[in-house]
């Protein structure tokens, strides 16, 4: 017996139309394309580019959204679908509706205090929200603005074990319901619109706040100060091009504002400071490991009493493999098509994994979900809840909290209204019989 909620889809277009007939036109365009276009125009190109950017000649990118462009829904009819229940369970999670925020790291580059607007879209519209470990804000600020709405954490794992340890506590500490492990960065894939600027947001400072914030990093950066580290890495200037010299020197100043901006203490303190150099460059040599394997997933369990999700799963076996040592959920992903060019779309490894694991492991997917119509053809296809990535951020961009929630009502409302067009009154009722391929 389902419980009708508030019927999403009506409501959200209401809000869309009434102010229509005003000639008022929504800041946050409901339309993918739109929303990227306008986006794109309110963010500076560095921020464009590591955003909305991906791994070489973006195949990948292209491949998450044709996948979903190769099934049809098939509506049924005269099904008296008036009241929808959106609502599911996640680990343990209660969820509004079977989506959540996807991390996303460096978000600073597109307002100041990202994550916390973020935060704040994602409470006023009742979805949990994974903290990014390349967060820009520390994550007990972030989870402060959640006030109450349930968020993971998302784990990058870094060389340093204790700097692990010290990552988990806090997440544990300041309430988060999942530890997320990232698998499939161990490396920053080759991301040729940030090649081609130049343009690295961590080497500003930008999405190292997680870092700053945290002790044993903390310790880590001023013993290495103490041991006189400093970077032996060539700046790769030709002094014979005097035009680059003069552009590197004016580079050089900006990242310095840069890095004493985004440190935490005063920016005249940070700009006298060796400290704020010493953290990126710490951050670049720690934050993550190539040499992640299945023998450092299998501590977490003496290491957190979290439920532990392994996020970046692309094949079945291992997908297989994660649940055979006891990881209580996947999350399918290529990571938006940001690491491995010319790699499987997200949405056919879901269909691969969910054959493989069978029905009850709990399997999530994000990379090319962009509308509520994307987000019910992969619950179809035996996702129980999806990651929403980049949209969220392009609403960030032009409406700051505003428009995160925006994005995120826009999808739900048009789950909502598929969901009662096609004859699904609750989030079981989304299965595989209402899609075909398209032919
Ligand atoms: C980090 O998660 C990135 O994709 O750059």
């Amino acid at each position: 017996m389902t419980v009708p909620q508030p019927a999403r889809g009506r409501a959200r277009q209401d809000s869309i139309y009434r102010p229509g007939a005003l000639g008022i036109a929504p800041l946050v365009p409901t339309e993918v394309t739109a929303l990227e276009r306008r986006a794109r125009a309110a963010m500076s190109r560095k921020a464009w580019a590591y955003i909305a950017g991906g791994a070489g000649s973006g195949a990948t990118m292209r491949a998450n959204r044709e996948a979903f462009d190769r099934w049809r829904v098939v509506p049924r009819m005269l099904h008296a679908t008036s009241g929808r229940d959106l609502r599911t369970t996640v680990l343990g999670t209660d969820l509004a509706a079977p989506l959540l925020l996807a991390p996303v790291g460096a978000a600073g580059l597109v307002v100041d205090d990202a994550d916390l607007r973020i935060a704040e879209g994602a409470h006023a519209s009742g979805i949990p929200y994974v903290f990014s470990c390349q967060g820009s804000c520390p994550m007990e600020e972030t989870a402060q603005a959640m006030a109450g709405t349930p968020f993971w954490y998302q784990l990058y794992w870094s060389t340093d074990e204790e700097l692990v340890d010290s990552m988990i506590g806090r997440a544990e500490a300041a309430g988060a319901r999942a530890l997320v492990v990232t698998l499939d960065t161990t490396m920053l894939g080759w991301r040729t619109e940030d090649l081609d600027l130049g343009s690295l947001p961590f080497a500003r400072g930008e999405g190292i706040a997680q870092y700053t914030s945290d002790p044993r990093f903390m310790e880590i950066v001023r013993e290495r100060l103490a041991a006189g580290a400093r970077s032996a890495q060539p700046l790769g200037i030709d002094p014979r091009k005097p035009l680059q010299a003069a552009r590197a020197a004016k580079g050089g100043l900006a990242t310095l504002l840069s890095m004493s901006r985004q440190h935490p203490g005063g920016v005249r303190d940070n700009l006298r400071s060796p400290q704020p150099r010493a953290a990126v460059e710490t951050f670049l040599d720690i934050y993550s490991n190539p040499g992640l394997s299945w023998e450092h997933i299998a501590t977490l369990r003496e290491r957190t009493s979290l439920p532990v999700v392994l996020k970046g799963i692309l094949h079945e076996d291992d997908a297989r493999k994660a649940f055979d040592m006891g990881v209580d959920a996947v999350v399918v992903s290529n990571h938006g098509g940001r690491q491995v060019d010319r790699s499987i779309a997200a949405l056919d490894a879901l269909v691969r994994v969910r054959a493989a694991v069978g029905p009850e492991p709990t399997v999530l997917m994000d990379s090319g979900v962009r509308t509520g119509a994307d987000l019910f053809v992969a619950l179809a296809l035996g996702a129980d809840a999806c990651l929403l990535g980049r949209p969220h951020v392009y609403g960030l961009a032009l409406d700051g909290a505003d428009g995160v929630s925006a994005v995120i009502d826009n999808v739900l409302g048009e789950l909502d209204l598929t969901m009662g067009l096609v004859g699904a009154a609750s989030i079981a009722d989304i299965t595989r019989d209402l899609l075909v391929p398209a032919y």
